[in-house]
Protein backbone atom coordinates (compact mmCIF):
# COMPACT_ATOMS: atom_id res chain seq x y z
CA UNK A 1 0.00 0.00 0.00
CA UNK A 2 1.75 3.53 -1.20
CA UNK A 3 2.35 5.71 1.61
CA UNK A 4 -0.11 9.33 0.73
CA UNK A 5 2.62 12.38 0.37
CA UNK A 6 4.08 14.38 2.56
CA UNK A 7 1.38 17.26 3.45
CA UNK A 8 3.36 20.48 5.53
CA UNK A 9 0.88 21.80 8.17
CA UNK A 10 0.76 24.97 9.53
CA UNK A 11 1.01 23.27 13.03
CA UNK A 12 3.97 21.73 12.40
CA UNK A 13 6.32 21.42 9.67
CA UNK A 14 9.51 19.63 11.41
CA UNK A 15 10.67 16.35 9.33
CA UNK A 16 9.81 13.43 10.32
CA UNK A 17 12.70 10.70 9.81
CA UNK A 18 13.57 7.64 7.88
CA UNK A 19 9.61 7.21 5.31
CA UNK A 20 7.82 10.10 6.02
CA UNK A 21 4.43 9.86 6.93
CA UNK A 22 2.59 13.21 7.02
CA UNK A 23 2.60 14.20 10.65
CA UNK A 24 1.52 17.48 12.44
CA UNK A 25 2.03 16.66 15.96
CA UNK A 26 0.18 18.44 18.33
CA UNK A 27 -1.75 18.58 21.71
CA UNK A 28 -5.12 16.19 22.00
CA UNK A 29 -8.32 18.50 22.28
CA UNK A 30 -11.55 17.12 23.19
CA UNK A 31 -13.02 17.08 19.16
CA UNK A 32 -10.07 15.05 18.80
CA UNK A 33 -12.35 12.13 20.37
CA UNK A 34 -14.20 10.55 17.51
CA UNK A 35 -10.54 10.23 15.42
CA UNK A 36 -8.84 8.56 18.68
CA UNK A 37 -11.29 6.64 19.30
CA UNK A 38 -10.81 5.19 15.43
CA UNK A 39 -7.18 4.53 16.95
CA UNK A 40 -7.49 2.68 19.50
CA UNK A 41 -9.60 0.42 17.16
CA UNK A 42 -7.02 0.01 14.88
CA UNK A 43 -4.59 -0.94 17.59
CA UNK A 44 -3.70 -4.82 17.38
CA UNK A 45 -3.79 -6.86 20.49
CA UNK A 46 -0.32 -7.19 20.96
CA UNK A 47 0.30 -3.33 20.43
CA UNK A 48 -2.48 -2.89 23.22
CA UNK A 49 -0.68 -5.13 25.30
CA UNK A 50 2.83 -3.58 24.63
CA UNK A 51 1.15 -0.21 25.63
CA UNK A 52 -0.80 -1.10 28.29
CA UNK A 53 0.68 -4.28 29.84
CA UNK A 54 -3.01 -5.60 30.40
CA UNK A 55 -3.07 -8.93 28.56
CA UNK A 56 -6.82 -8.79 28.59
CA UNK A 57 -7.41 -5.29 28.60
CA UNK A 58 -9.56 -4.52 24.73
CA UNK A 59 -10.27 -0.60 23.05
CA UNK A 60 -13.31 -1.58 22.66
CA UNK A 61 -16.68 -0.28 24.06
CA UNK A 62 -16.90 0.67 27.69
CA UNK A 63 -13.11 -0.05 28.30
CA UNK A 64 -12.50 1.92 25.14
CA UNK A 65 -14.83 4.76 26.18
CA UNK A 66 -12.48 4.62 29.66
CA UNK A 67 -9.67 5.45 27.75
CA UNK A 68 -10.77 7.80 25.65
CA UNK A 69 -12.17 9.75 28.87
CA UNK A 70 -8.83 9.75 30.33
CA UNK A 71 -6.82 10.58 27.09
CA UNK A 72 -9.04 13.32 26.63
CA UNK A 73 -9.47 14.77 30.04
CA UNK A 74 -7.92 18.50 29.89
CA UNK A 75 -5.11 18.55 32.93
CA UNK A 76 -2.50 20.25 30.91
CA UNK A 77 -0.32 20.76 33.76
CA UNK A 78 -0.14 17.15 34.83
CA UNK A 79 -1.29 15.37 31.78
CA UNK A 80 0.16 16.03 28.44
CA UNK A 81 -1.30 13.87 25.30
CA UNK A 82 0.79 14.43 22.40
CA UNK A 83 -1.27 13.55 19.01
CA UNK A 84 0.58 12.62 15.72
CA UNK A 85 -1.78 12.86 13.25
CA UNK A 86 -1.85 12.10 9.17
CA UNK A 87 -4.75 14.24 8.11
CA UNK A 88 -8.02 13.43 9.61
CA UNK A 89 -5.97 10.54 11.01
CA UNK A 90 -4.27 9.96 14.51
CA UNK A 91 -1.09 7.66 13.98
CA UNK A 92 0.26 7.96 17.84
CA UNK A 93 -0.32 8.87 20.66
CA UNK A 94 2.77 10.21 23.29
CA UNK A 95 1.91 11.05 26.78
CA UNK A 96 3.64 12.40 29.77
CA UNK A 97 2.18 11.79 33.72
CA UNK A 98 3.93 14.69 35.60
CA UNK A 99 5.73 12.87 38.75
CA UNK A 100 7.69 14.01 41.76
CA UNK A 101 10.84 14.94 41.82
CA UNK A 102 11.25 16.60 38.02
CA UNK A 103 10.37 13.35 36.59
CA UNK A 104 7.60 12.07 34.15
CA UNK A 105 6.22 8.71 33.21
CA UNK A 106 6.14 8.49 29.45
CA UNK A 107 3.42 5.95 27.38
CA UNK A 108 3.72 5.85 23.78
CA UNK A 109 1.77 4.28 21.36
CA UNK A 110 2.00 4.03 17.04
CA UNK A 111 -0.82 3.00 15.25
CA UNK A 112 0.49 -0.70 13.80
CA UNK A 113 0.74 -0.44 10.18
CA UNK A 114 2.30 2.68 10.66
CA UNK A 115 5.76 1.34 13.04
CA UNK A 116 8.97 1.59 12.56
CA UNK A 117 8.87 4.93 9.99
CA UNK A 118 10.00 7.15 12.79
CA UNK A 119 6.58 8.25 14.35
CA UNK A 120 7.97 7.31 17.95
CA UNK A 121 10.88 8.81 17.63
CA UNK A 122 9.09 12.03 16.21
CA UNK A 123 6.71 12.03 19.07
CA UNK A 124 9.65 11.10 21.61
CA UNK A 125 11.58 14.37 20.71
CA UNK A 126 8.69 16.67 20.72
CA UNK A 127 8.25 15.52 24.29
CA UNK A 128 11.97 15.47 25.30
CA UNK A 129 11.71 19.35 24.35
CA UNK A 130 8.44 20.21 25.79
CA UNK A 131 9.86 18.15 29.03
CA UNK A 132 13.00 19.82 29.05
CA UNK A 133 11.10 23.19 29.21
CA UNK A 134 9.21 22.48 32.26
CA UNK A 135 11.91 21.31 34.16
CA UNK A 136 11.39 17.57 33.84
CA UNK A 137 14.51 15.78 34.49
CA UNK A 138 14.27 11.90 33.17
CA UNK A 139 11.24 10.08 31.82
CA UNK A 140 10.13 6.69 33.45
CA UNK A 141 7.59 4.22 32.60
CA UNK A 142 7.26 0.06 32.06
CA UNK A 143 7.43 -1.79 29.05
CA UNK A 144 7.18 -5.56 28.77
CA UNK A 145 10.32 -8.09 28.31
CA UNK A 146 11.85 -8.33 25.10
CA UNK A 147 10.29 -4.96 23.58
CA UNK A 148 13.00 -4.10 21.22
CA UNK A 149 11.19 -1.57 19.15
CA UNK A 150 10.55 0.73 22.24
CA UNK A 151 14.14 -0.22 24.02
CA UNK A 152 15.86 0.32 20.99
CA UNK A 153 14.19 4.01 20.43
CA UNK A 154 14.98 4.99 24.23
CA UNK A 155 18.48 4.22 23.42
CA UNK A 156 18.89 5.83 20.25
CA UNK A 157 18.29 9.07 21.97
CA UNK A 158 21.59 8.48 23.15
CA UNK A 159 20.77 9.56 26.67
CA UNK A 160 21.37 7.27 29.65
CA UNK A 161 18.86 4.75 30.32
CA UNK A 162 18.67 2.58 32.99
CA UNK A 163 16.41 -0.29 33.18
CA UNK A 164 15.37 -3.18 35.75
CA UNK A 165 13.55 -6.30 35.24
CA UNK A 166 10.43 -6.14 37.89
CA UNK A 167 7.68 -8.65 37.89
CA UNK A 168 6.00 -8.06 35.27
CA UNK A 169 7.77 -6.26 32.97
CA UNK A 170 10.56 -3.90 33.03
CA UNK A 171 10.94 -0.66 34.48
CA UNK A 172 13.18 2.21 32.68
CA UNK A 173 14.56 5.65 33.22
CA UNK A 174 16.02 8.00 30.33
CA UNK A 175 17.47 10.48 31.90
CA UNK A 176 16.95 13.81 30.05
CA UNK A 177 19.16 15.97 32.35
CA UNK A 178 21.77 14.96 34.74
C1 LIG B 1 7.54 1.48 20.60
C2 LIG B 1 6.88 2.37 19.54
C3 LIG B 1 6.15 3.50 20.24
C4 LIG B 1 8.00 2.94 18.65
O1 LIG B 1 7.42 3.76 17.66
P1 LIG B 1 7.80 3.55 16.12
O2 LIG B 1 7.18 4.65 15.37
O3 LIG B 1 7.45 2.17 15.74
O4 LIG B 1 9.40 3.68 16.18
P2 LIG B 1 10.32 4.49 15.19
O5 LIG B 1 9.97 4.15 13.78
O6 LIG B 1 10.30 5.91 15.59
O7 LIG B 1 11.73 3.83 15.47
C5 LIG B 1 12.51 4.26 16.53
C6 LIG B 1 13.66 3.31 16.70
O8 LIG B 1 13.14 2.01 17.02
C7 LIG B 1 13.98 1.03 16.42
N1 LIG B 1 13.18 0.16 15.58
C8 LIG B 1 12.33 0.49 14.60
N2 LIG B 1 11.81 -0.60 14.08
C9 LIG B 1 12.32 -1.65 14.77
C10 LIG B 1 12.14 -3.06 14.72
N3 LIG B 1 11.30 -3.61 13.84
N4 LIG B 1 12.82 -3.82 15.60
C11 LIG B 1 13.65 -3.27 16.51
N5 LIG B 1 13.86 -1.94 16.59
C12 LIG B 1 13.20 -1.16 15.74
C13 LIG B 1 15.04 1.71 15.70
O9 LIG B 1 16.18 1.84 16.53
C14 LIG B 1 14.48 3.08 15.45
O10 LIG B 1 15.47 4.02 15.38
P3 LIG B 1 16.15 4.31 13.93
O11 LIG B 1 15.05 4.80 13.05
O12 LIG B 1 17.15 5.36 14.25
O13 LIG B 1 16.74 3.03 13.46
C15 LIG B 1 5.88 1.58 18.65
O14 LIG B 1 6.56 0.55 17.98
C16 LIG B 1 4.70 1.03 19.41
O15 LIG B 1 3.65 1.66 19.48
N6 LIG B 1 4.83 -0.19 19.99
C17 LIG B 1 3.75 -0.76 20.78
C18 LIG B 1 3.53 0.01 22.09
C19 LIG B 1 4.81 0.08 22.91
O16 LIG B 1 5.61 -0.84 22.93
N7 LIG B 1 5.00 1.21 23.62
C20 LIG B 1 6.19 1.41 24.41
C21 LIG B 1 5.93 1.21 25.84
S1 LIG B 1 5.17 2.64 26.54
Amino acid sequence: MGIPPVTPSPIDKSPVVKHPVPLDLRIAQVDDRDAVRAFLGRLSPSTVRARYLQPSLKLAGPSGERELNRLLAANAAKHVVMLAVDGADVRGIGELFNQPIGRAELGLVVEDAFQGRGIGRALLRRLTRLALARGIRAFTGDMAHGNARAVALLQRTGRPLKTQVVSGGVQFTLVLQS
